[in-house]
């Protein structure tokens, strides 16, 4: 693969359509593997009104790649408080990270990462928690590569 050519930016209401694509086309890849995650039917509007309320919220943060080819890449991530009796106060969830497939395996979605890191020891959080599909093995492997490890098992069943 060639080089990147872009950086990571905290996202602007310009990029909404773009993430939008990005987010639809996220969910869309791993409904494919397993269909409870498909989206209802007309939920681009669900989507546009959820980046909004990511850019609103001040526990939330939003970066994206953009680079030559645009914005082929966003990172979502939210802080957490802990139960009132956990010793730890805070945690960072990296809720959504997605990489179009022509700009995979160049870096792009480790700095994304990388952003929510800094973002999260910048707000004083010592820890990262992602949920990451069973059946996504590349997802599996990109964490893996970045220093996560199983924490909980989350088990479901159909009734
Ligand atoms: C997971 C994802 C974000 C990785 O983005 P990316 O830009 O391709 O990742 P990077 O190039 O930064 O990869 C960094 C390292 O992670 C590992 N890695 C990344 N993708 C991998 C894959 N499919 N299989 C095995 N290892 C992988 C490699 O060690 C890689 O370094 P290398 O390319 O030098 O070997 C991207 O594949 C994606 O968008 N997948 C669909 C959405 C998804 O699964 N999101 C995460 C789930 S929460």
């Amino acid at each position: 693969m060639s080089a990147r050519r872009g950086d990571v930016r905290p996202a602007r209401p310009a990029d909404r359509a773009a993430v939008v694509a990005l987010w639809d086309a996220l969910v869309a890849e791993h409904a494919a593997r397993d269909p409870v995650f498909a989206l209802r039917e007309g939920s681009a509007a669900t989507l546009l009104a959820a980046v909004d309320g990511i850019s609103r919220d001040p526990a939330a943060a939003l970066w994206v790649w953009d680079g030559v080819d645009g914005v082929v890449g966003f990172c979502a991530a939210l802080r957490r408080a802990a139960p009132a009796t956990a010793a730890e106060r805070w945690r960072v969830e990296i809720t959504e990270l997605v990489v179009a497939p022509a700009a995979r395996r160049r870096g792009i979605g480790k700095a994304l990462a990388l952003a929510a890191f800094d973002w999260a020891a910048g707000s004083g959080v010592a820890r990262i928690e992602v949920r990451v599909s069973v059946h996504n093995d590349g997802g599996q492997a990109f964490w893996r590569t970045l220093g996560f490890a199983d924490f909980v098992n989350v088990l479901d069943r159909r009734l």
